[in-house]
């Protein structure tokens, strides 16, 4: 039996229908991110990559920015990654968002989040996409140059303007100045079209650049702020907005102490508390960076050999089945570097070691000389801090699918998120995360009738595939002894009738009475024991 195939039959979010994001699993005490890790990856069903995203990190990570910035409003950068679950929890803890484009704000409105609290932060934004903003009434926009100010003043005229100017940290992870951001000696010329054309300026913008190591660039920057709020007012201008843009570190052991104490320090100086001017951020990697854990698995080794007689090992190259095309598209695109851990540790001697992903393509190498224990086709490699700019842009290149995300959180995050989300309940379950493990009596999940169905098909093809016998069938795989040819033969209904007919009521009510398990999920596991996962 192919995992996939099993897969396949395991309820999705679209399978029940929810109208929220797939639900939240709620750990049982003492339980930890890695044994959620390990019981998926040793469930026996699971063959693919996987996200395990914790829930407990993106509140605490909304706890330290309001303890350390309480000034600044945090817009959150749907682009760093738009997982419905962090989006949902973090609409409900009141953040704003930061959206790049017309899809991103959907995304974000249809959690019934304000158009207030939404900044379409993308200075050259496409028409459509403007029309839209103007459409669903999301009014504070970016924008560096003259034709952003005509394209507004023909399709959003109510939208309230702030201009991005660039100002760039000297030590940063991902510089954005290149792109985005008048220089200050251009603002004079751009706030006066604004007032010829009559458009609504409110505020000054920048990004210092993704991944900032040089905390002292934000004060600067503010005080650019200051001098162009001075010198809107020239304009008859009276702004009120001071958007410091990203740059906030998000990976374990990452502090934005040093960052904050500069920000607190500049705003209070420029922009004194009650001077009516309100401050937001658009942190994007900060939250969500290490609450992102990604597990992939070993499916291919090599070993190369000296070119000596005794063939000795000189190295191993190992494929796991996430890659630079999937979630590792961050290290060529956010210049990021990534550490890979053994799920399960393993003694012995260490080789010289090389990591690749599934595709076909020579670039896709994750790591190039890493010094590991001999590993095994099975085994699972471990990668932390995976949250920022990896699913966001991962892509299915050689048709590799990009991983799913389990999302659990700790009790305690759990009995703070029910009395903060709308509709709690909805948003989590009691329910082990293991696709293959039944779940506790007192939570049993109702499967879909698709899952059921699914498993109801299988039944019948195995059956049919049989004959009369166990064991191994026709196919090569037999059923399990234990699900008897008796109870197989004595089907009274045609399997192949049985499949085709498994979606009407009517037509599935033979097959269902024969069906001898209470839910599919026993079948599939039953199935699974009497198969081979590989
Ligand atoms: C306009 C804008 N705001 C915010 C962010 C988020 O930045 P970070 O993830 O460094 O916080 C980005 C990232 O590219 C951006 O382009």
């Amino acid at each position: 039996m192919k995992p996939e195939l099993l897969a396949a039959c395991v309820p999705t979010a679209a399978d029940s229908g929810a109208m929220y994001a797939p639900k939240i699993h709620v750990l049982d005490a003492g339980k930890e991110n890695w044994d959620v890790i390990r019981d998926i990856a040793h469930s026996g069903v699971q063959e693919e990559a996987f996200y395990v995203l914790d829930m407990g990190d993106i509140v605490r990570k909304h706890k330290e920015w309001k303890l350390k910035l309480p000034r600044v409003q945090p817009f959150y950068a749907v682009k760093c990654n738009d997982n419905r679950n962090v989006l949902e929890v973090l609409a409900s803890l009141g953040a704003s968002f930061d959206c790049a484009s017309k899809a991103e704000i959907a995304k974000v409105l249809e959690m019934g989040v304000q158009t207030e609290r939404i900044i379409f932060a993308n200075p050259a934004k496409q028409v459509s996409h403007i029309r839209y903003a103007a459409a669903v009434d999301v009014r504070s926009m970016t924008f560096d140059s003259e034709s952003e100010l005509y394209k507004v003043k023909e399709y959003h005229p109510r939208a309230r303007m702030v201009l991005r100017i660039r100002c760039d940290a000297k030590k940063v992870q991902c510089p954005l100045g290149i792109k985005f951001g008048a220089f200050p000696k251009d603002a004079p010329r751009l706030i006066a079209l604004a007032r010829q054309l009559d458009i609504d300026l409110v505020g000054i913008s920048f990004h210092v650049g993704s991944g900032c190591d040089e905390p002292e660039v934000f004060r600067r920057c503010i005080s650019i702020a200051r001098d162009l709020f001075d010198l809107a007012t020239d304009y008859g201008y009276t702004l009120n907005l001071v958007d410091l843009g990203g740059g906030y570190p998000g990976n374990r052991g990452s502090s934005i102490a040093r960052i904050a104490s500069v920000i607190n320090d500049a705003i209070d100086e420029f922009f004194p508390d009650g001077c009516g001017v309100d401050i937001i951020a658009e942190p994007g990697r900060y939250y969500v960076a290490s609450a992102f854990t990604l597990a992939a698995r070993i499916h291919g080794r090599r070993q190369l050999t000296s070119d000596d007689d005794d063939d000795q090992v000189t190295s191993y190259m190992y494929y796991i089945n996430d890659g630079v095309y999937g979630s590792f598209n961050c290290m060529l695109y956010d210049h990021a570097t990534v550490t890979a851990e053994l799920l399960e540790p393993r003694n012995g001697a260490v080789y010289p070691s090389s990591i690749w992903g599934p595709t076909c393509d020579g670039l896709d190498r994750i790591a190039a000389n890493m010094p590991l224990p001999q590993l095994q086709v099975g085994d699972w490699m471990v990668f932390q801090d995976m949250g920022a700019y990896t699913l966001a842009a991962a892509g299915t290149f050689n048709g590799f699918p990009v991983p799913n995300v389990t999302a659990v959180a700790h009790q305690h995050t759990w009995l703070y998120l029910l009395d903060q989300m709308p509709m709690a309940a909805a948003h989590f379950t009691m329910a082990p995360p293991i696709a293959s493990v039944a779940p506790p009596a007192e939570d049993v999940i109702d499967l879909p009738p698709s899952a059921k169905t699914c498993a109801m098909q299988m039944y019948a093809n195995h059956a049919s595939g049989m004959g009369s016998g166990s064991g191994s069938g026709s196919q090569g795989q037999g059923l399990p002894s234990s699900m008897s040819s008796a109870s197989i033969v004595s089907l009274d209904t045609d399997p192949s009738d049985a499949v085709s007919t498994a979606s009407s009521d009517a037509g599935n009510s033979a097959l269902d009475d024969a069906f001898p398990y209470p839910d599919c999920v026993d079948f599939l596991a039953d199935l699974l024991d009497a198969t081979s996962v590989m």
